[in-house]
């Protein structure tokens, strides 16, 4: 990463912004990072369909300190991606305490979950999911479009980024016109754009070959390592277990006593 520019700046402190429930205006207040960056007791997780009822999730108890890379192993079925998405305030859980960043989530409202998960939580998933019909600048830019950025300031950020991952010369490039690489770099980029306090990846490299995938998980230990960025990543990758700071196995909805892969 380019030491000099504004998006290496390890985010000291989070900036609050809630949403009064009066006044429906949002409240901003500065804060520390917390020590941890996810604290979960107990967490279940069960799906209701028709007759039954999956207990997917069967009683997590997760503490991860902010700036932790954590890797999450375990078969197919065990419930990585369900409990990736819980973390990352994309779905709820059954019971349980959970604090993220250091909000306790049971006490924030629909759209403040929504602002908070768009200002700090960063996504990247074994497909790329850039839009078709943008730029990879354009791409990249979404995040902090969506937070109100002037679109030049936004693209000037992006333009930075997407030279740190290496793709200077894909600015105008559609996600079709790039390799499958490339497009996982791009997706890297836009889920770190906005300097999220935790980047969320569900089996970034899935779908790349091992020397692709040993380039995301290099790009990836770099930003985060700059950013001071907390990391959970869902992986079959060896590799990528290898090089965390923990490993938490999951088996069948439980995190497994002993580590391993
Ligand atoms: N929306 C859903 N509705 C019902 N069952 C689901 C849903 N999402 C996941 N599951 C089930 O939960 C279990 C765990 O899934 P998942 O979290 O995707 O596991 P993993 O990512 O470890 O492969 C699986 O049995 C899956 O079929
Ligand atoms: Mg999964």
């Amino acid at each position: 990463m380019d030491n000099g520019s504004s998006l290496t700046e390890r985010p000291q402190a989070i900036v609050s912004s809630k949403i009064n429930r009066e006044s429906g205006r949002l409240v901003d207040s500065k804060r520390d990072l917390p020590e941890f960056a996810v604290v979960a007791h107990s967490i279940h997780k069960r799906y209701f369909g028709g007759e039954t009822d999956l207990e997917v999730l069967k009683g997590i108890d997760l503490e991860i300190r902010s700036g932790e890379i954590v890797a999450v192993v375990g078969p197919s079925g065990a419930g990585k991606s369900t409990l990736l998405h819980i973390l990352g305030l994309m779905d709820e859980i059954s019971s349980g305490d959970l604090t993220v960043l250091g909000w306790k989530v049971s006490e924030l409202k629909k759209d403040e979950k929504d602002l908070l998960r768009n200002k700090y939580i960063g996504f990247l998933f074994q497909f790329h999911c850039l839009l078709s019909e943008f730029t990879l600048l354009e791409n990249v830019a979404l995040p902090l479009r969506i937070q109100g950025l002037q679109s030049s300031v936004a693209q000037e950020q992006c333009r930075e980024l997407l030279a740190a991952v290496g793709l200077e010369k894909r600015f105008s490039h559609y996600p079709a016109q790039v390799s499958g690489g490339e497009q996982q770099r791009a997706a890297l980029a836009r889920a770190m754009v906005a300097q999220p306090a935790l980047l969320i990846c569900d089996e970034p490299t899935g779908n790349l070959d091992l020397e692709r995938g040993e380039e995301i998980r290099d790009l990836i230990w770099r930003v985060a390592r700059a950013h001071h960025t907390t990391v959970l990543i869902a992986t079959h990758n060896p590799e990528i277990a290898r090089n965390s700071d923990r490993i938490v196995p999951l088996l069948d909805g439980k995190v497994q006593q002993r580590s391993g892969l």
